[in-house]
């Protein structure tokens, strides 16, 4: 059901959330998403909880935000409790009205220092660690975690339960282990155990959410209060309105066809600038236009252009070359030729036969490869 949840003393009209994508969803891709609404918490990408408190300016653009980009949860990582505490404090002085702690991140620099997923294994001191936090801030405190380290080890139930009992308002799980990467498939009994072994505090289920129907089955399969999409937030930007009509009417809006995604893109583009700088705004973008051409069928040629963005003129300058280069692929209509159409994305949960190397979610190269 698409509905308005609790966290604690917040309430937030939707129960469909954007989970945090570190490098893209930035304040001004939130921004872009509220305007399409349907979107409830959003989380902004994780900050270290040492660059926090010593006010780096790195840190502090990354928890920037706006009216307009509310509710706001800030996600810590960190694994030395008083500066988890100190940071936290550090949210909440700026008026943000959520903290996450991110027990789920694999990225090695993470784990090693004992955050992240670490904690997943260590229940007794991470649960003190959030006790710590809960204990010094007035605002819902939530925890976001995969289902456990490995196979072997799937602690999220237990872990859940221990937060549930120090303090914690929420918990967001992934449903895969931290040694499955983002390979394989997203385990709903998982997320359902989590679900059954807290008491009162809502759960929201993660991973995989691509399309409303998707979202339908992880509510209905794991009776988590609510979702919270990463990836397939780039994939369909409307997937939060689409998913919250589908729940109510059981009907999917038409798709918003080509010209409506590439001015989002744009809107997207002109919010970086504003808030980054223009030079700055173009750089980060440059990773960030090709998950949008994901739905654009034959892109090579725009890939290529704006792997090297440097101004908003020049951006306008490849859309107009890409809209001649994409012509041949067109029908008379204008809307792409059957064989140049993307194959629509599946949910790892909802397939029925192995994954065809196009209409997997992507994980982009770079610093962030073993999210
Ligand atoms: C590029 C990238 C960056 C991520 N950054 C974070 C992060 O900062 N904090 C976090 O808890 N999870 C992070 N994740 C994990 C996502 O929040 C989410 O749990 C995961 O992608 C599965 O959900 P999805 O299939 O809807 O994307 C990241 C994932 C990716 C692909």
């Amino acid at each position: 059901m698409a509905t308005s949840i609790s966290i604690g003393s917040l309430t937030v009209e939707s129960n469909l959330f954007l989970a945090p994508l570190a490098g893209f969803t930035s304040l001004p891709f939130r921004l872009v998403l509220r305007e399409l609404g349907g979107l409830g918490l959003v989380t902004a990408d994780l900050v270290n909880a040492r660059s926090l408190i010593e006010q780096r300016a790195a840190a502090l653009k990354l928890i920037e935000t706006r009216p307009a980009d509310q509710p706001l949860a800030v996600q810590l990582f960190g694994a030395v409790p008083e500066e988890m505490r100190d940071a936290a404090l550090v949210v909440e002085s700026r008026g943000i009205p959520v903290v996450d702690i991110n027990m789920g991140c694999p990225v090695r620099k993470v784990v090693r220092v004992g955050g992240g997923s670490a904690m997943m294994v260590e229940l007794e001191k991470t649960a003190r660690l959030a006790r710590g936090i809960v204990e010094a801030v007035k605002i819902p405190v939530t925890a976001k975690m995969r289902l456990g380290w490995d196979s072997q080890n799937l602690t999220a139930p237990d872990l859940a339960r221990a937060l549930e009992d120090v303090g914690v308002a929420a918990i967001i799980v992934h449903g895969r282990t931290r040694d499955q990467g983002f390979g394989g498939t997203v385990n709903l009994a998982g997320i359902r155990s989590v679900v059954q072994a807290v008491k009162r505090i809502p759960v929201i289920g993660n991973g995989d959410v691509v399309s409303p129907a998707a979202a339908r089955i992880m509510l209905n399969e794991t009776g988590c209060a609510g979702v919270t999409i990463g990836r397939g937030a780039f994939y369909d930007p409307w997937i939060f309105t689409h998913t919250r009509s589908f729940l109510q009417t059981g009907e999917l809006p038409p798709d918003p066809g080509f010209e409506a995604r590439v001015r989002l893109m744009e809107r997207h583009l002109d919010r970086m600038i504003e808030v980054f700088g223009e030079a700055a705004g173009c750089r980060q973008f440059r990773k960030i236009a090709p998950w949008y051409a994901r739905r654009f069928g034959p892109a090579i040629e725009f890939k290529r252009r704006v792997a090297t963005l440097a101004s908003r003129t020049e951006f306008q300058e490849i859309l107009a070359h890409y809209r001649e280069w994409r012509r041949p692929f067109l029908d008379d209509q204008g809307e792409l030729k059957p064989n140049y159409q993307p194959a629509a994305m599946v949910a790892s949960f909802m397939q029925t036969t192995p994954a065809s190397k196009t209409d997997r979610l992507p994980t982009p190269q770079g610093p962030v490869e073993f999210w």
